[in-house]
């Protein structure tokens, strides 16, 4: 049968709020999201006409983001307006719901905590999917024990870890980037499942605005999630209309998140011997999305001619940091602190001696220039500055520090097998 303009097999799951189709020529599924709103374990559930397009376009802008981050996802694309295309997954039956404040269900679990506490980090919840049963909550322990299986994988402790793990940092991701427009997530809950073809963890089914709390301003009242809907005391024609509005200022907003950044890192060179050095730099800035410009000019031979980029730099107002890779005795580094006010980061190139490095440590008063002696040092603390204002860019870093905490991981279970 075609859907959605493509040929798909038969139905591996529905729900309450998707259908999920076999996709045979690729081995990938369709997500088609249904035009439902429900809540408490469905017993309360209306049609609402629209639905499936707004948590549509909702869910693939997130997935989007979190892919670009660096984080494994289930998402491939977006294939209509009601659906997408994601790799098929055994699907592993824990909601993993992380929250920065105490609201809802956690201040009845737990008297005596006010409404607004902030968890640092992130709390981290476990939820067993068992609507009949309420959706027990699991402690770490219980999840471990249960030797869950999601195809051919246990799910033990080891994949409980890395879930864990990337459940708080996708969250975090989230949360910063709902903070660039003005937004607080308050919390979230997402599943993961392990990818059928290759038995990869990855994060799966929908992140949409029937997955977290939104409060615009930070402000309670101003709520635009699905908690509207569940606290209704009856559900009126009107209050249904008023969720769907909010179901599509998220929408609308979520597709506010711009794709990328304006901001570059800026290496002067003092000599064109040090173009591998600094393009080492550069590969390591583009990794995470910043661009990297590369010029060569001297702060001893041609004085004037780096004023003269540096001023042009300045006046084209884009957040720029400085990387100074000079052999030798350093200038360019101090020249370029004193004249800017956009960080400068010290580089030597890889033949540096001990007696070189004082000329880019020792620097005189009022220079605010600091000095590392790897490119990749050199172009992360670049992009650590320029992440500061620019959650895109602090997602990438942010994920690969999880990434790279799953790698050791990962290399440590395989030493030890
Ligand atoms: N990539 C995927 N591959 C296979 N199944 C998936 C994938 N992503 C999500 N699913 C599963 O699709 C099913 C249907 O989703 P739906 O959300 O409608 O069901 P539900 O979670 O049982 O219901 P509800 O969310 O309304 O409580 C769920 O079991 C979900 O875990
Ligand atoms: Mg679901």
């Amino acid at each position: 049968m075609m859907f959605s303009g493509v040929k798909v097999g038969v139905k591996v799951a529905e729900g309450k709020s998707k259908v999920v189709y076999i996709i045979p020529e690729t081995h990938h599924v369709l997500l088609h999201s249904k035009d439902r709103i429900t809540a408490r374990d469905g017993e309360r559930a209306h049609e609402m006409k629209g639905k499936a397009e707004m948590s549509t376009t909702t869910t693939c802008v997130i997935f989007e983001l979190l892919n670009n981050a660096g984080i494994k996802t289930h998402f491939i694309k977006r294939q209509g307006k009601t659906t997408m295309v994601t790799h098929r997954c055994d699907m592993i039956p824990i909601e993993w719901v992380t929250r920065r404040l105490a609201t809802g269900s956690f201040l009845k679990r737990n008297p005596g905590v006010t409404e607004g506490y902030r968890f640092y980090p992130p709390k981290l919840e476990t939820f067993l999917k068992d609507d009949k049963n309420h959706d027990p909550q699991w402690s770490y322990e219980q999840c471990i024990e249960a030797k869950l299986t999601a195809g051919p994988r246990i799910i033990g402790q080891y994949e409980i870890d890395i879930i864990s793990r990337t459940t708080v940092t996708v969250f975090e991701i989230l949360e910063k980037a709902w903070a660039s427009l003005g937004c607080s997530l308050i919390d979230m809950k997402v599943e993961f499942g392990i990818n059928h073809e290759t038995g990869e963890i990855l994060l799966a089914d929908v992140i949409d605005n029937d997955s977290w709390r939104l409060w615009p301003a930070g402000d309670r009242r101003l709520m635009k999630d699905v908690q509207v809907y569940r606290e209704l005391k009856e559900v009126t024609a009107k209050d249904l209309d008023m969720v769907k509005r909010n179901f599509e200022w998220v929408a609308d907003k979520v597709s506010q998140l711009s794709p990328s950044s304006h901001v570059r890192a800026v290496v002067f060179m003092g000599s064109p011997v040090y173009m591998a050095h600094c393009e080492k730099i550069r590969s390591t800035c583009e990794t995470f999305g910043v661009p990297c410009e590369l010029r060569v000019s001297s702060a001893d031979k041609g004085c004037h001619e780096l004023l003269n980029i540096l001023a042009q730099y300045e006046g084209e107002g884009i957040p720029t940091v400085f990387i100074a890779v000079a052999g030798s005795s350093n200038g360019l580094g101090p020249v370029l602190s004193g004249n800017a006010i956009w960080p400068v980061i010290n580089c030597p190139p890889a033949d540096w001696v001990a007696e070189d490095i004082w000329s880019s440590l020792r620097v005189p008063t009022d220079l605010g220039c600091t000095t590392v002696t790897s490119p990749d040092a050199a172009a992360l603390a670049a992009v650590q500055i320029l992440g500061l204002g620019d959650h895109i860019i602090w997602s990438k870093l942010r994920a690969n520090q999880l990434n790279t905490w799953i790698n050791l991981k990962e290399a440590d279970k395989k030493t030890r097998n």
